[in-house]
């Protein structure tokens, strides 16, 4: 299967006022057509920063790649070139993790979806767009019954104030749609919404990948939200990927001790979640071993001395680690 996510060994820094900060490693990735992966992982390891690079928005003058490539049904979105330019807001689209700092609170959601389609649209009809309202319309209101809000009619002509949490966020889901993208990146869509919202919207973006055979890259550190909607699982620490999985795999048979330790965290009814100790290391200071070492029960000197590079332990399943758990997790 042709990916349409490629990432492979990408590297990037930050230049920051006390040196470089190297916040993404050797990072590869893969998303198949219609296929939900979540990215997981705590704050700070890397998941926005990885969602910007794929959209061509990290901070022009900060940002630094060190290598690697990520492409998109083939092009190569690290170049500015008209195809990347074309494809970033059309083939790849954003669901932010915040829907009200992306709107503009001056205008009604359907100016703000019209922009949006007249942007996206190909150059040569964005005129007639202009002129042509009820095409706007039209599709408009299609994507907003596709994202179940009632009354699609009332949304368009409200501000976004108007709106509650969910709604705004179908509202985004449904912007991210319209240009009928091959990928949407959901960065922690549903992190500004209570409980019952947030169910409500992994459904939603459930269903769409189904349905519309667009694929996700769901970037979270909420794993119970993964393990509702993805397909496979990614698991990043401090900018670099040391697990990945098909989900029922993931969550029983997790073989690296970072993602054990992230289910050991998890709360559940009967059980006390148990922490890891120590800090994830900054990104000041990279370490030439495994950067799970310090915390690792497991470590030996071979992990402080050279990074493992990630295996394929069973069929589908990758994991970085001189020495992976073999037990499933249950038994931790
Ligand atoms: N413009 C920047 N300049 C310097 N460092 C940055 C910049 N943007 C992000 N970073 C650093 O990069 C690292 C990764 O940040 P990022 O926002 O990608 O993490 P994240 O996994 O999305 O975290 P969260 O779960 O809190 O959203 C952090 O150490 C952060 O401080
Ligand atoms: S490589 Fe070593 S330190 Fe790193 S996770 Fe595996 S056992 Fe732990
Ligand atoms: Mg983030």
């Amino acid at each position: 299967m042709t990916p349409v996510l490629d990432i492979g060994e990408f590297s990037l820094g930050f230049g920051t006022t006390q040196g470089p900060a190297r916040v993404l490693d050797r990072v590869d990735l893969a998303v198949g057509p219609g296929e939900i992966v979540g990215l997981v992982g705590e704050s700070g390891c890397g998941k926005t920063t990885l969602a910007r690079a794929i959209l061509g928005m990290l901070p022009e003058h900060q940002a630094r790649i060190d290598g690697g490539h990520i492409r998109l049904d083939g092009i190569d979105m690290l170049q500015n070139s008209e195809a990347a330019r074309h494809a970033r807001g059309r083939l790849v689209t954003l669901v932010p993790q915040d829907p009200y700092a992306s709107f503009n609170p001056l205008f009604r959601v359907g100016t703000q979806i019209a922009d949006l389609m007249r942007w996206t649209a190909p150059t040569r009809k964005r005129r007639r767009f202009g002129g042509s309202r009820r095409i706007d319309e039209a599709a408009a209101l299609e994507m907003l019954a596709a994202v179940q809000l009632p009354q699609p009619r009332k949304i368009l002509a409200r501000y976004p104030h108007q709106l509650s949490g969910g709604q705004r966020q179908r509202v985004m889901i449904a912007m991210a749609l319209l240009p009928q993208p091959r990928i949407i990146i959901a960065d922690e869509p549903t992190a500004a919404l209570d409980a019952i919202v947030q169910a409500q919207i992994l459904r939603l973006l459930r269903r769409i990948a189904a349905e519309r055979g667009v694929a996700i890259l769901f970037a979270t550190h909420n794993l119970g939200a993964a393990w509702e909607i993805c397909d496979r699982i990614a698991v990043l620490y401090a900018g670099q990927i040391v697990e990945a999985a098909p989900r029922d795999a993931f969550f029983a048979r997790p073989r690296h001790p970072y993602t054990r330790g992230l289910l050991a965290s998890m709360p559940e009814p009967g059980r006390d979640p148990v922490g890891i100790p120590g800090d994830v290391p900054s990104p000041l200071s990279p370490s030439l071993g495994c950067p799970f070492s310090p915390r690792c029960s497991r470590a030996s000197n071979i992990c402080r001395d050279a990074r493992p590079s990630l295996g394929e332990e069973e069929p589908g399943h990758w994991v970085a680690c001189h020495h992976p758990a073999a037990a499933p997790f249950a038994s931790v």
